[in-house]
Parts: structure tokens; C-alpha cells; sequence
């Protein structure tokens, strides 16, 4: 996209597995099978759209306290996503990165992360996940960096963050309905436009994407000017 206007990164708070889910009298589960599918579809649809950057929420440093059952269903599901798409990846040039304390996973996904981190590394867009993330900490973490180094202003804590190499965040979106940001991004969405989305993410895909691309494209940022 040649538009001076086009969104060059979009997060999204995949948000609404679970309701999905008990709407059809399936377990949570299934909710987040369909949910990792939609994370396929819309890796596809960002490259379409030729977005440099997407960033998605996939477990966040308070997901730990939900039933051990459903950590785990999560964490075959983040093995079997890095299995079934390394190699599409990086034939489509796409770059992982992580946001996020992911070395507190199991170490075999560790190790699983850290290859595809290594393998796709050469990638011109950028697919960053956030794992074990949580914005409050993040901000504690760069803020303690920037300390060290003698200046807390905006410029040193934002080098310290995980998203320094990443485009600025023009797009935040959250789908299900819920209307809050969840410790996610908080400094980075000083001045992103929001969209929350009664969709449930399961059912999000290429069209969902390129609406919420076209709606950024109609609004005016002012970043506190007139
Ligand atoms: C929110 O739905 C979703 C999550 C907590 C997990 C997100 C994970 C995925 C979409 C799949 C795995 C991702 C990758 C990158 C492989 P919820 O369970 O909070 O839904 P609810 O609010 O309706 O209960």
C-alpha cells in the first residue's frame, strides 16, 4: 500500500475465544483452536494488506491465573502454531518477534521460539507476539534501564521497551466487545487510534481486517495539535 495514511502496525486484543466457544455448547478449547485458525487467516490478510507490522496478544502475564486445563490447551497450541507455520514464515518472509517474558514457558517452547526467532530473522514484516506480557511491567522494566543510564525521559524508557525496533503503533484493536486495554501497550498507544469490535475472535478474518485498515484511513490524527 502506497497510501501515506495506510496503517503501518496494528495490534489486536484477540479477545472472545471462550464466548465463542459456549455459544455453540463447545468447550473453551475448541474456542481457542478457532481462535489460533484466525490468527492464520490474519497473518495472511496483514501481508495482503501490506502492513510492516502486527503485533498479537496471545497470553498476557495475568492469563496464568486461569485453570491449569486451559494453560495447557494454550501452550499445545502455541507448540503446534510454531510447527505447522515456521516454514510459511519464512518462505513469506515474515519475521517473528516476542513481546514479552516468554522464557518462562516450558523449555521446550522456549527452545521452539527461540528457532523460529533465529530461522526468520531476515523477514521484511514483522509478526510480533506478545507472550507473557504485561504493559505495566514492561514500562516498571524500561523505566529501571533508563535509570541506570542516568535519564528517565520518554526517548531513553521507549529504547527500552520490547517494541524499540518495531514501527510506531497506529492501530489498536480489540475484538468481543469488551471496551478496555488490558495492560497491553499502554505507552505505545499514546497516540494509536482504537477500535473495539463486537466480533468474536474466532470469527475475525481478512475482511474484519481490511474494514478497520479503511476506518483508521478516515480518521484525522492530531497527536495534541489542532
Ligand atoms: C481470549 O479469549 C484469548 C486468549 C486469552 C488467548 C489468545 C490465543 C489465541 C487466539 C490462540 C493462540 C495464539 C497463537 C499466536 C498461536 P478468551 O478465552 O478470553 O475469551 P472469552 O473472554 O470469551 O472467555
Amino acid at each position: 500500500m502506497s497510501d501515506n495514511n495506510y496503517p503501518r502496525h496494528v495490534a489486536i486484543i484477540m479477545d472472545g475465544n471462550g464466548r465463542w466457544a459456549k455459544k455453540r455448547g463447545l468447550p473453551r478449547a475448541l474456542g481457542h483452536r478457532q481462535g489460533g485458525e484466525a490468527v492464520r487467516r490474519v497473518v495472511k490478510a496483514a501481508e495482503n494488506l501490506g502492513l510492516e507490522c502486527l503485533t498479537l496478544y496471545a497470553f498476557s502475564s495475568e492469563n496464568w491465573k486461569r485453570e491449569e486445563e486451559e494453560i495447557s490447551d494454550l501452550m499445545g497450541l502455541m507448540r503446534r502454531f510454531i510447527e505447522a507455520n515456521l516454514k510459511d514464515m519464512i518462505e513469506r518472509r515474515v519475521r517473528l518477534r516476542i513481546i514479552g517474558d516468554y522464557k518462562a514457558f516450558a523449555p521446550d517452547i522456549v527452545e521452539k521460539l527461540e528457532d523460529a526467532l533465529e530461522q526468520t530473522k531476515h523477514g521484511q514484516r514483522t509478526l510480533a507476539v506478545a507472550l507473557n506480557y504485561g504493559a505495566q511491567q514492561e514500562i516498571a522494566h524500561a523505566a529501571r534501564l533508563a535509570a541506570e543510564e542516568g535519564s528517565i525521559d520518554s526517548e531513553t524508557i521507549s529504547r527500552h521497551l520490547y517494541t524499540t525496533d518495531l514501527p510506531p503503533l497506529d492501530l489498536l484493536i480489540r475484538t468481543s466487545g469488551e471496551v478496555r486495554l488490558s495492560n497491553f501497550l499502554l505507552w505505545q498507544s499514546a497516540y494509536a487510534e482504537m477500535l473495539f469490535l463486537d466480533v468474536l475472535w474466532p470469527d475475525f478474518g481478512e475482511d474484519d481486517l481490511r474494514q478497520a485498515c479503511e476506518i483508521f484511513v478516515t480518521r484525522e490524527r492530531r497527536y495534541g495539535g489542532r
